[in-house]
């Protein structure tokens, strides 16, 4: 089959166009990892060369030794990625130890995986341990919404979740843990890196204050569609706020509707953000 027909290659570039035209991925802002499967490599490995230089990763995911991961091109734009890509997407794989990566397929014309790969590889093993491999995709993108709101919101990962839960009733559904938020860091830095992996442990979605989303999920429509409903949920508290004047919004869903909500859904939201 080869990697440019495979379903994989075909969701993560189809994932690319539509966050770009909702306006989530200005120039080269955002990046994506996927996970692949046995069926993945198995659609893909004709095309693969090995042999290329390893690099060490800051720091090493044992659990995912020996493992591949499609991600995006350092620098390359979602708005173009379907017209080549082969060279805005890659194929890495990990050594045995999961502490270095080399280059297997894609990228081509001497790109490099994305400057976040440190963080999205801490990320899949964070989620690979706590959701038992169910989950394959780590997300980035620069959602409009989000960030306004982040000039607006304590960085507090509970005064976040409540607004998001409080204005739209679906939102708990869709983020049942809530959103870890995480103050102003050095994008792709170890310490984006080490705070986002730590706060995956209860969440799959966190906002980087200032500068967008980051988020987990099982597939390609997992990831884009969690970090949709926070998007959505964000974009609905702004507007609110702004047409009360800069206030609060006024008539909200209350803490025992969300609960309603849940319990209907057979969900256990997170205890912490409710009152
Ligand atoms: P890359 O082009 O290296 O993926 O960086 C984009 C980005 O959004 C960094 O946070
Ligand atoms: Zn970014």
């Amino acid at each position: 089959m080869g990697v440019l027909e495979a379903d994989c290659t075909r969701h993560i570039v189809r994932m690319c166009g539509d966050g770009f035209r909702l306006g989530w991925h200005e120039s080269n802002g955002g990046n994506i990892s996927y996970r692949m499967t046995e069926h993945d490599i198995a659609a893909c490995e004709e095309d693969f060369v090995s042999g290329g230089s390893w690099h060490e990763l800051d720091e090493a995911a044992p659990a995912l030794g020996g493992m591949h991961f499609m991600v995006t091109r350092s620098g390359g734009h979602m708005r173009s990625a379907h017209i080549d890509p082969a060279s805005s997407l890659g194929i890495i794989e990990l050594d045995e130890a999961g502490s270095s990566w080399r280059l297997v397929w894609g990228l081509e014309g001497g790109g490099k995986p994305t400057s976040e790969l440190p963080t999205h590889i801490m990320a899949h093993a964070r989620r690979f341990e706590v959701a038992n491999g169910d989950e394959r995709v780590i997300y980035h993108a620069h959602c409009p919404n989000i960030v306004t709101l982040s000039t607006l919101l304590a960085p507090n990962s509970r005064v976040w979740t409540r607004a998001l839960w409080s204005c739209m009733t679906e939102s708990v559904v869709f983020f049942p843990q809530g959103v870890g938020v995480v103050p102003w860091m050095v994008p792709g830095g170890p310490e984006i890196a080490r705070v986002s992996r730590d706060m995956l442990v209860w969440c799959r979605a966190i906002i980087w204050t200032q500068h967008g989303i980051f988020a987990s999920g099982q597939n390609c429509d997992d990831a884009f569609g969690l970090v949709h409903a926070v998007e959505k949920a964000a974009g609905y508290y702004l507007t609110a706020r702004a047409a009360n004047g800069g206030k609060d919004p006024i008539y909200t869903v209350s803490d025992e509707q969300l609960r309603q909500v849940c319990a209907r859904y057979g969900l256990a939201p997170n205890e912490e953000f409710l009152d």
